[in-house]
């Protein structure tokens, strides 16, 4: 029986690959390359000496999606695949919608016809909207400024109708806050195409000399420093909090909703201070206008997840801007140039 992972080859989803082949999953990658690396999948195979089978498919794709359904035996499935950029979901929605609410349907729709009863899904700590920190997974859910947002909610009413209405699903929602960092080995990071919506990658190209300073959105916000406050939480540390939500699936029926944060809300420039610490050198900077539809504080109460899963976040925000700076270095130009 195999772990169905779609998005494998991109970010969180590469890392979570390597998290599974260590605790001894079986995996399958689905993911269409749009925004993820073949590479990504062979780098995950040098670190784990075991090679997971790939699809090349659209999770939208409902044939596709059933002929991989049919040809192997899946136990569970991990979906990770989706658009994640908020200012590219305003600019088109539709085919964000498209994307990450399809995907989930089709996904689901093979799992009901195949008797697959144990889902995770990656929604976002955005499906919080404006609430009041910290965010816990049992508050009415405001609605998000921004389609990527909506497509997240709609994708989790989604899964857990179709939980309600099949005996014996276990469904997880995970809802990431802001993941940072890379896999230590410099193998597996993030690597966004063309210019980064993520703060890390855009702060390890302007260290890089790839970019020139770093735009900061908003100095004028109701916390301490006037930046932005969220809660940043390293990528293997998401990684580990899966494979706690898969064996919850395993053991336990219904609907779990689980934050993965840290507890612990950061401002912008407090992490620039430490990636600058961290690292020796100099992030220049300049602070803009806000971002429509950002929030001045966003952090988890991530008590759940530690009383049901077993699971905290371990890594501290020093490792997160180490291991995304060792990335950078050994990826100048993300898998594009890499073997
Ligand atoms: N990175 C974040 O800050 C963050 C925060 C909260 C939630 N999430 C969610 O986590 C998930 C993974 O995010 P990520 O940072 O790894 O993004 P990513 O862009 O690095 O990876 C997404 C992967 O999905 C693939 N993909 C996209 N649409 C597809 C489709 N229709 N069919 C097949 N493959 C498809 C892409 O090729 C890519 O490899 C997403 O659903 C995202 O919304 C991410």
């Amino acid at each position: 029986m195999a772990i169905l992972v779609t998005g494998g080859a991109g970010y969180i989803g590469s890392h979570t690959c390597v998290a599974l082949l260590e605790a001894g999953y079986r995996v399958i990658i689905a993911d269409n390359l749009c925004r993820g690396s073949a590479k990504a999948i062979k780098r995950i195979e040098c670190i784990t000496g075991k090679k997971p089978a790939f699809y090349c498919l659209d999770v939208t794709d409902a044939a596709a999606v059933d002929g991989l359904f049919a040809a192997n035996k899946i136990d569970s499935v991990l979906h990770f695949a989706g658009f994640k950029a908020v200012g590219e979901s305003v600019a088109k929605p539709l085919l964000y919608y498209y994307n990450n609410v399809v995907g989930t349907m089709v996904l689901a729709g093979a799992c009901q016809k195949y008797g697959v009863q144990h889902f995770v899904y990656s929604s976002s700590a955005t499906v919080y909207g404006p609430n009041k920190v910290p965010f816990r997974e049992d508050m009415l859910l405001l609605p998000a400024a921004n389609p990527y947002g909506e497509t997240k909610a709609i994708s989790e009413r989604i899964l857990t109708d179709a939980a309600k209405a099949n005996k014996g699903w276990s469904v997880v929602l995970l809802r990431y806050f802001n993941p940072l960092g890379a896999h230590e080995s410099g193998l597996l990071g993030e690597d966004p195409a063309g210019v980064p919506s993520n703060l890390m990658p855009y702060i390890t190209q302007v260290a890089a000399g790839k970019r020139e300073r770093l735009y900061i959105f908003g100095g004028d916000y109701n916390t301490p420093d006037g930046t932005g406050v969220r809660d940043y939480i390293h990528v293997m540390d998401l990684a580990a909090g899966h494979v706690r939500a898969l064996e919850k699936t395993k053991s336990s029926p219904g609907v779990h909703i689980y934050n993965l944060g840290s507890g612990v809300g950061y401002s912008v420039l407090e992490l620039v201070r430490t990636f600058e610490q961290v690292t020796g050198i100099a992030i220049p900077y300049e602070i803009t206008g806000r971002r429509p539809g950002d929030i001045d504080i966003c952090y988890a109460d991530p008590g759940k997840a530690y009383r049901e899963l077993g699971w905290k976040a371990g890594k501290t925000l020093a490792e997160m801007c180490r291991d995304a700076w060792r990335w950078q270095q050994a990826n100048p130009e993300g898998y594009a140039t890499a073997e």
